[in-house]
């Protein structure tokens, strides 16, 4: 039985349970709510049918025990009964309707998408747009309207329908932030559209920071293709926005060391990578505000310890990623492109 509450207590755990930035069981918006409210329906139901189930099982074994010696009867011989067929076909179908309607109606409410079609004189959308593309194994954050990009960490205005648009530049990915709503999948052909509400006193209670998903399994680093969302209240977001526009050519660098490491950056990461706010002409993450994120490689503290290891040996750290194995740094250029890359920060 220890055993069995240890297992317990890991499955608790591992489905990250009491942990309210990821869990599904502390839900930060209408989505997530409405979801929540599925999930509920569906485990009472089962509950209902479980126990009904098993009270029927424990009288019929009770009541049709063996008996004592000299009790012995012939049991009576029993060959269908019309209405105890009826009965048991009726309920699950009663059940399923309960089930199917909220679900139903749910489905399609969640994924009403009209509103992005709606644009005004400029052709822009009167909503917030964000387009995703999932990676192996990084995300891209696109903000059509506002013509900045982002890279491993979303930033969104709580109390708004925020609008995605998922797409892959590779294999199926899946797009999914357990607290506030998902899961939908990131396709290579085609996109997906939905829409996430991010509660604003839920997420001031994880200081407006939610985890975020790949849950589609795609590769060796799968497990790894986690991002940060930030939510944050309108205005903050607001002045996100103006911050990563102004940045609209590379932060000057300003230690001797952080000059060297733009010249290593510009050598070696640049044909990959950018540090402006369209991120234009890049294949890999937007580097723009590298150094204000919460995280290096989607999962490690965001520390020069930790960027210096992830630079060094990324296959290490991210097996199967694309940056492994395309160049060699020396350890001075290293620290010289670590001290450059901290230094990229557009909150002001
Ligand atoms: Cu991408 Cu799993």
């Amino acid at each position: 039985t220890k055993m069995f509450g240890l297992l317990v207590a890991l499955l608790f755990v591992l489905a990250g349970c009491g942990q309210p930035r990821l869990s599904v069981l502390h839900p930060a918006g209408e989505v997530a709510d409405k979801q929540f409210f599925l999930l509920m329906l569906s485990i009472g139901i089962m509950l209902l049918v479980i126990v009904v189930v098993v009270l029927i099982f424990l009288f019929a074994m009770i009541k049709f025990r063996r008996k004592k010696l000299g009790e012995d009867f012939e049991p009576k011989d029993v060959e269908g009964n019309h209405k105890l067929e009826l009965v048991w076909t009726i309920i699950p179908v009663i059940l399923l309707i309960i089930l199917a309607i909220p679900t139903v109606m749910l489905t399609f409410s969640l994924g009403d998408t009209k509103a992005i079609d709606k644009v005004d004189e400029k052709g822009k959308s009167k909503e917030l747009v964000i387009d995703v593309t999932a990676n192996l194994y990084w995300w891209e954050f696109s903000y059509p309207n506002e013509k900045i990009v982002t890279s491993q960490e979303l930033v969104v205005p709580t109390d708004k329908k925020v609008y995605f648009r998922l797409h892959s530049a590779d294999v199926k990915h899946s797009f999914w932030v357990p607290a506030v709503g998902g899961k939908m999948d990131t396709n290579v052909e085609g996109i997906n559209k939905f829409y996430l509400k991010f509660d604003d006193k839920k997420a001031k209670d994880v200081k407006n920071l939610f985890y975020g998903k790949c849950a589609e399994l795609c590769g060796p680093s799968h497990a790894l293709m986690d991002f940060k969302v930030k939510a944050l209240p309108k205005d903050d977001f607001d002045k996100w926005v103006k911050d990563m526009k102004s940045v609209d050519k590379p932060v000057a660098a300003t230690s001797s060391q952080a000059k060297e490491g733009e010249k290593v950056f510009n050598k070696s990461c640049a044909g990959c990578h950018a540090v402006t706010p369209t991120g234009e002409g890049a294949k890999g993450p937007n580097l723009t505000n590298f150094g204000d994120r919460e995280l290096i490689a989607g999962y490690l503290n965001h520390d020069e310890k930790n960027l210096k290891k992830w630079i060094k040996d990324p296959e290490s750290i991210k097996p199967g990623n694309k940056m492994a194995g395309k160049y060699k740094v020396s350890d001075e250029d290293i620290d010289a492109l670590s001290a450059y890359l901290m230094e990229r920060k557009v909150d002001k």
